[in-house]
C-alpha cells in the first residue's frame, strides 16, 4: 500500500518529469524516516491512515531533499546509482527536487491535521537553513563545534525530530509523549548524521561517493577535532589542501588519515554515542514492547 502509493502520487503526463520520478524510485533507500514514524505510530497505538500518508510526506521532503543536496555537494552518485543531477543535469534536478517537496506538502494536507502538516513545512524550512548554514561554513575555519551541531540538528535531526512526532500525533499521544520522542528522534538524528559524516573517512561502500565532504570543503566533526588538536604547521598543511578547488586521490586520503590520526573519528563516535544514550533514555517512559 505505501510503496503504491508513493508511485502513483508522483505520476504526472509529463515524460521527462515521470523519467526523473522512475529513476528516483528505482532505489528506495534505507526508509528510516517512514519507519521511525509507523514504529513510533505503532508504540502510541496504532498505524492510522494519517501515518501512512505523513510517512509518505516524509519521505517524499527527504528525497526531494537529497536530489538538491547533491546539487549542492556536486556528487554524481545515490543509493549505487547515478545521482539526478548526473543523469539529468543540475537545472533538472532544482525542479525535479521542488516538484518533490511540493507533492510532500499535498500528501501531508491529506492528513487533514493541521499540527502534522505545520510540522512537515517547518522542518522543510530547517533543511534549506541547515544546508545554507554548511554552504556558508565550507572552505572556511571559522566554524565550531556549537555551529557544526546546529548544522546537523537542521540539517538532519530536525527530520528524525519531526518523524517521531508524526507517528505520534497520528496515533493520538499526548502532548507530553509527544514532547519525548521528539527528543528521542532529535537525537536519533544527531546519530545518524554524525555516522554518516564518519563515513565519509572510510572508503566503505555506502551506495554514494566518500570523501565527498572532504572534497568540498565541508568541515565536519571529525575533521574540525583534528584541526584543534594540532600543531600549526599541521594545520596549515590541513587549510591548503581544504582548500584547494581540486583535489587528488592521494590528497584526500592524507586528509582522511590525518583526522583518524589525530582522534577525530573517535572524538565523533563517542559524541554519537552520547546522542545514543539520551535517545534511549527517552523510551523509559515507555512500556516494553516490539
Ligand atoms: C542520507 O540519508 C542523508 C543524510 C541525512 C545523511 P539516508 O542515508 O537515510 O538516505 P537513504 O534514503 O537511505 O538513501
Ligand atoms: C545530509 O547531508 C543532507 C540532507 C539533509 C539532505 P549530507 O550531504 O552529508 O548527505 P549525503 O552524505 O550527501 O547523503
Ligand atoms: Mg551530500
Ligand atoms: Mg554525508
Amino acid at each position: 500500500m505505501y510503496e503504491e502509493a508513493i508511485r502513483v502520487v508522483l505520476l504526472t503526463d509529463n515524460s521527462l518529469l515521470n523519467q526523473l520520478t522512475t529513476h528516483v524510485l528505482s532505489t528506495r533507500g534505507k526508509q528510516m524516516r517512514p519507519i521511525m514514524s509507523l514504529l513510533v505510530a505503532q508504540l502510541c497505538g496504532k498505524v492510522t491512515e494519517q501515518t501512512i500518508n505523513g510517512s509518505i510526506a516524509i519521505e517524499l521532503l527527504h528525497i526531494a531533499s537529497l536530489i538538491h543536496d547533491d546539487v549542492l555537494d556536486n556528487s554524481l552518485e545515490r543509493r549505487n546509482k547515478p545521482s539526478v543531477n548526473a543523469l539529468f543535469e543540475n537545472k533538472i534536478a532544482i525542479l525535479g527536487g521542488d516538484f518533490l517537496f511540493s507533492k510532500a506538502l499535498e500528501k501531508a494536507a491529506e492528513t487533514q491535521n493541521m499540527d502534522i502538516i505545520q510540522n512537515i513545512s517547518r522542518v522543510g524550512a530547517n533543511l534549506a537553513d541547515g544546508e545554507i548554514l554548511q554552504l556558508a561554513n565550507s572552505k572556511k575555519f571559522k566554524i565550531t563545534e556549537d555551529i557544526y551541531i546546529e548544522i546537523i540538528f537542521k540539517k538532519t535531526a530536525s527530520l528524525f525530530a519531526s518523524c517521531a512526532q508524526i507517528g505520534a500525533l497520528s496515533a493520538g499521544a499526548n502532548p507530553q509523549q509527544i514532547r519525548t520522542l521528539g527528543v528521542f528522534g532529535e537525537c536519533v538524528g544527531m546519530c545518524f548524521q554524525l555516522r554518516d559524516d564518519i563515513f565519509d573517512y572510510y572508503s566503505d561502500n555506502i551506495g554514494k561517493p566518500t570523501g565527498n565532504d572532504i572534497r568540498e570543503g565541508k568541515i565536519t566533526l571529525p575533521m574540525l577535532y583534528a584541526l584543534t588538536n594540532s600543531t600549526n604547521k599541521e594545520k596549515a598543511r590541513a587549510y591548503t589542501l581544504l582548500q584547494k578547488a581540486e583535489l587528488s586521490g592521494e590528497e584526500v586520503s592524507e586528509l582522511q588519515q590525518f583526522s583518524i590520526k589525530k582522534g577525530g573519528v573517535d572524538y565523533a563516535r563517542n559524541k554519537m554515542y552520547g546522542y545514543r544514550e539520551k535517545a534511549i533514555a527517552q523510551l523509559d517512559a515507555f512500556e516494553e514492547s516490539d
